[in-house]
């Protein structure tokens, strides 16, 4: 089954604006392949140039966290209606920084997802296992979990716009990737999982996307493999060449 692959950079706290524009505009410059969808994820006070930025281009933009509410009194927070408005439509939700740095639980996590979706904008579902969790051979267990949890109760009919990306997190920034075999091992899994609860063709459909110190010397072997459907790139994707190499993956 031939599903569009995503290379996902997320630019995490970093990048100035005038950091923003400059690689922004190198990158532009270095992407070359179009039967893929790109997608970068800039700070929220960035978001609105980057599109400027990113018009006339085949480059998507999105955002790094949401609220699930429209409005009202959330101090600091940000509404799907403020993305919209400038034009994201990729959020990465429940990334393992979210989770363990500012506590994010899988029903929080579940109504941001919810909330993406009835705004017509793509998800991308961060999911994985600590170092801790591996060793104790609790993988598949914390990822069902965090599975089934994050996703529950979406409707069939919207799960087209559903993105999940497996990071496990001790290979996040560290420069420990998991072997190929294994995120395509888990990643299978995932869609295992997806195939139970929501049918086969939202298993079949669903893009998976592995993270975790992907780098332009891995990208192929990873993407060679028949589960992976992309990635979510930290550190590398804030570098224009780097990031450009990884994009550019035969
Ligand atoms: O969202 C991206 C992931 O956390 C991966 O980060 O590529 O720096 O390991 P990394």
């Amino acid at each position: 089954i031939r599903r569009k692959p995503i290379i996902a950079g997320n630019w995490k706290m970093n990048n100035t604006m005038e950091e923003a524009e400059k690689l922004v505009a190198h990158l532009l410059g270095l992407i070359e392949k179009r039967d893929r969808e790109v997608v970068i994820c800039p700070s929220f006070v960035c978001l609105s140039r980057t599109a400027e930025l990113l018009k006339d281009h085949d480059v998507a933009l999105g955002a790094q966290n949401m609220h699930y509410e429209d409005n009202g009194a959330f101090t600091g927070e940000v509404s799907p209606l403020f993305l919209k408005e400038v034009g994201v439509t990729y959020v990465i939700l429940g990334h393992s920084e979210r989770r363990h740095i500012f506590g994010e639980k899988d029903d929080l996590i579940n109504k941001k997802v919810k909330a993406t979706l009835k705004h017509d904008m793509n998800p991308i579902v961060c999911v994985g296992e600590t170092l801790e969790e591996r060793e104790s051979n609790v993988t598949f267990e914390i990822i069902k979990n965090q599975v089934y949890g994050s996703l529950a109760g979406l409707e069939k009919e919207k799960m087209g716009k559903l993105v999940i990306a497996y990071e496990p997190v001790w290979a996040i920034g560290t420069g420990k990737t998991a072997t190929k075999e294994d995120a395509n091992e888990v990643i299978g899994y995932i869609r295992k999982l997806l195939a139970e609860k929501f049918g086969k063709e939202a298993g079949d459909k669903t893009r998976i996307l592995y993270g975790g110190s992907v780098k332009p010397a891995n990208i192929k072997e990873l993407m060679d493999m028949e589960e992976i459907d992309g990635a979510l790139v930290g550190g590398a994707s804030l570098k224009a060449v780097e990031f450009s190499e990884i994009a550019n993956y035969d």
